[in-house]
């Protein structure tokens, strides 16, 4: 999509120009470096930056005055960040992080283990990276601006997707479904990876999509009769949906940290887990390994929640079983599982549950930002419809 490419090329020329700006800073620092390895990288790297200097004139000459959110432009080097040679970056992109957003954004302890970084290494990469973003504080029409850059993924029902705040769910943000079983969570997926596809006129954001499927009910099938359902070409839309089978919460927590390598690459703009907790919730069985599974679930979350932040595009939508309470008379006698991990980590929950026939009924639980309230659809052979009022 030659619009898309120009705009990646234009953020990077911007970002660009911010990251010399504190290369520069950083450089009369380096002298106080202790780090050896870190020294030896800024020598090595001393003769590629006249090359990049060059590259960044030609940049900028491209890039507009547009004043871009930084966190928007996930695809600048990270070699531009002063410490980062050619074997940092390497091991960096090694395990995924390949962006300075991602570097900015996560906790050191996580980059020491993942990357095998030294301290002193970590700490000095992730200040760059958060000085190079102007991460710290800032005003509220910064914030919107960037919220207002946000997009839509449309679940195929207006009806619900108004419930949702209009369009659908939302990038840059977590969304839950959780419901029991068969009230359309898997369904619900399907159809995102669908219309993630779509252009934004359509109610898409001409991305891809990354399934993670814990419980086995992914099904092609049911992707090809949602294709076919809005004239969509099937084998275009299967090509399009990344899938990976999760066989364990181990493999789970994996998948999710490994699918930063290719979410630039193959224009990921949507990842579903479907669903987040049945391994979890098979594995630790008994009071005593509770307290372990909440921690894991809860680092397993925010590893999902730091994606949604790492790139603005992104979607990240995930499924949640719920839990019978016989034993409740009064209220809903549904919760979902997973506890207050789960329901601190979504920014958004959704609950779903059965009304006649193929219909379900959506209650928004928590948004920060949406009235609660209730949506009907139905669950039909084409997909997520409508329901004529
Ligand atoms: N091919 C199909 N045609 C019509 N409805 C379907 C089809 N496949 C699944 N469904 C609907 O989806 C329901 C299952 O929903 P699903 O999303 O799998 O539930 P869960 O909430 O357990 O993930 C079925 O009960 C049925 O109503
Ligand atoms: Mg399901």
């Amino acid at each position: 999509m030659p619009t898309k490419k120009k705009k990646t090329s234009k953020a990077k020329a911007t970002d660009k120009k911010k990251i010399s700006a504190t290369k520069s800073k950083e450089k009369e620092d380096a002298t106080d470096v202790e780090d050896d390895e870190l020294f030896k990288e800024l020598l090595e790297d001393e003769d590629e930056d006249e090359d990049k200097k060059s590259e960044e004139v030609t940049a900028q000459k491209e890039s507009s005055e547009e004043d871009l959110d930084p966190r928007l432009s996930i695809k600048y080097n990270i070699r531009d960040l002063p410490g980062v040679g050619a074997t940092i970056a390497k091991k960096l992109c090694d395990v995924g992080y390949s962006t300075v957003n991602s570097i900015a954004i996560t906790p050191s302890k996580i980059l020491i283990e993942e990357a095998g970084l030294g301290d002193k290494t970590a700490a000095k990469i992730i200040h760059a990276a958060r000085e190079a973003l102007n991460i710290g504080f800032k005003t509220a029409d910064t914030v919107w601006e960037r919220r207002k850059s946000l997009a839509r993924i449309s679940t195929n029902s207006t009806d619900l997707d108004n419930l949702l705040g209009g369009g659908g769910i939302e990038t840059g943000s977590l969304t839950e479904f959780f419901g029991e079983y068969r009230t359309g969570k898997t369904q619900i997926m399907h159809q995102l990876c669908v219309n993630v596809q779509l252009s934004k006129a359509e109610g898409g954001i001409s991305g891809n999509a990354l399934y993670i499927d814990t419980e086995g009910t992914f099904r092609p099938e049911r992707l090809i009769q949602m294709s076919e359902a809005k004239g969509l070409d099937y084998r275009e839309v299967l090509k399009n949906v990344i899938y990976a089978r999760a066989y364990s919460s181990d493999h789970q927590i994996m998948l999710v940290k490994d699918c930063m390598k290719i979410i630039v690459e193959k224009n990921i703009k949507l990842i579903v887990v479907d669903s987040l907790i049945s391994h979890f919730r098979a594995e630790f069985i008994g009071r005593g390994t509770l307290a372990n599974r909440q921690q894991l679930l809860n680092l397993h979350l925010h590893d999902l929640l730091r994606l949604s932040e790492m790139y603005p595009e992104l979607a990240v939508v995930v499924t949640n079983q719920v839990q019978s309470k016989p034993d409740t008379f009064f209220g809903d006698p549904t919760r979902a599982t997973g506890g207050n991990v789960i329901a601190h980590g979504a920014t958004v929950r959704i609950y779903l549950r059965k009304g006649k026939g193929e219909q379900r009924v959506a209650k928004m639980i928590d948004a920060p930002n949406l009235p609660e309230g209730e949506s009907i659809f139905a669950l039909t052979e084409g997909g997520i419809i409508d329901v004529d009022h």
